[in-house]
C-alpha cells in the first residue's frame, strides 16, 4: 500500500471529536478514516495535564499500529497538553485544533469575546498565549464548563439539565457583552442548538472543525500524502468504553450513520 493510501488517523477524549470527523469526511471523502473515542477515560478536562499526555500517547500508538499516514488530535484539550509532545515523538505528521479565538477578535463589535472550554484548556498555558498573540486588543472571557462533555457523552444534547448548565456558563457572559462566542472544545458544536436557545441567538457562535480540516488537508498536500482517487473512502470506529447500547447509539446518533464500533485492546 503506498503511504497516500493508508488511513487518516483522528482521536478525541470522547465523542465531540465526531464533529471534526464528519468535515474532513465531507471535505476528504476518498480518505479513510479511524476514528478512537478514548470514552472509557473521558473527560480529560478534569484529569491532570500528565494523564492527558498519557491517554493522547495510548491513542497515538494504537493508531499508528494501525497505519495512518496522519494523526488529528481532534480534542482541544489533548492539544493544549500533548500535542507538542507528540510532535516530538511521532514518526508521522500531527495536526492539533485550535480554539476559533482570532477570528473571533476580528469579528466581535463590542470588543468582548467568550471561549468555552474544560477547565484543563481554560487553565492551559497554550490558550493564554493564543489570547496574549492574537486577541490582546478585545477583552476575552474564558470560560470552564464542567459536566457539558458527560452530557454529549451520553448523546444528550438538549435537556433541561443541559439548557440550565448553558445558561450557567453563558448569562454572564452575556452580561459582560459577549457578542461572538468560541467553542473551545470538540464536544460542544453538538450543543449548538442548545446554546442558541439559551442565549436567544444574541451571540455568534463559532467552533473549529473547518479550519482543522483545512489545515489536514494543507499537510497532506505539502507531504504528498493525499489521497487521489474518488470514490467514498471508509470510516472505522474505536472505543476505550465497552460496548454498552447506549454508547453505540450515541455514536450513531452523532456520526449519523451505521457504525461497526471496535474495542481498543485492553493495552490500551
Ligand atoms: C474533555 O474530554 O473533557 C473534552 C475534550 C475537548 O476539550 O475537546
Amino acid at each position: 500500500m503506498s503511504q497516500r493510501e493508508q488511513p487518516v488517523g483522528v482521536f478525541d477524549s470522547g465523542l465531540g471529536g465526531i464533529s471534526v470527523l464528519r468535515e474532513i469526511h465531507r471535505l476528504l471523502p476518498a480518505e479513510d478514516l479511524i476514528y478512537v473515542a478514548d470514552s472509557g477515560h473521558a473527560p480529560y478536562g478534569a484529569k491532570t495535564p500528565e494523564y492527558i499526555r498519557t491517554r493522547s500517547k495510548q491513542m497515538a500508538d494504537f493508531l499508528l499500529e494501525q497505519g495512518v499516514k496522519v494523526l488529528v488530535v481532534a480534542c482541544n484539550t489533548a492539544t493544549v497538553h500533548a500535542v507538542d509532545y507528540l510532535r516530538g515523538m511521532l514518526p508521522i505528521p500531527v495536526v492539533g485544533i485550535e480554539p476559533a479565538v482570532k477570528p473571533a477578535a476580528r469579528m466581535t463589535q463590542t470588543g468582548v469575546i467568550g471561549v468555552l472550554a474544560t477547565q484543563q484548556t481554560v487553565n492551559s498555558p497554550r490558550l493564554q498565549h493564543l489570547i496574549r498573540d492574537h486577541a490582546s486588543q478585545v477583552t476575552v472571557m474564558a470560560q470552564a464548563c464542567p459536566g457539558l462533555v458527560e452530557h454529549v457523552e451520553a448523546g444528550d444534547f438538549s435537556s433541561e439539565a443541559v439548557r440550565q448548565l448553558l445558561k450557567h456558563y453563558t448569562l454572564p457572559l452575556l452580561e459582560a457583552g459577549v457578542d461572538t462566542l468560541v467553542l473551545g472544545c470538540t464536544h460542544y458544536p453538538f450543543l449548538s442548538e442548545a446554546i442558541h436557545e439559551v442565549t436567544h441567538g444574541r451571540m455568534t457562535v463559532l467552533e473549529t472543525s473547518t479550519p482543522v480540516t483545512h489545515q489536514l488537508i494543507r499537510v497532506l498536500d505539502q507531504q504528498d500524502l493525499r489521497r487521489v482517487e474518488t470514490g467514498q473512502g471508509s470510516v472505522r470506529f474505536f472505543s476505550s468504553k465497552s460496548e454498552d447500547a447506549q454508547h453505540l447509539i450515541s455514536i450513531q446518533t452523532l456520526w449519523q450513520h451505521r457504525v461497526e464500533l471496535g474495542l481498543l485492546p485492553t493495552r490500551y
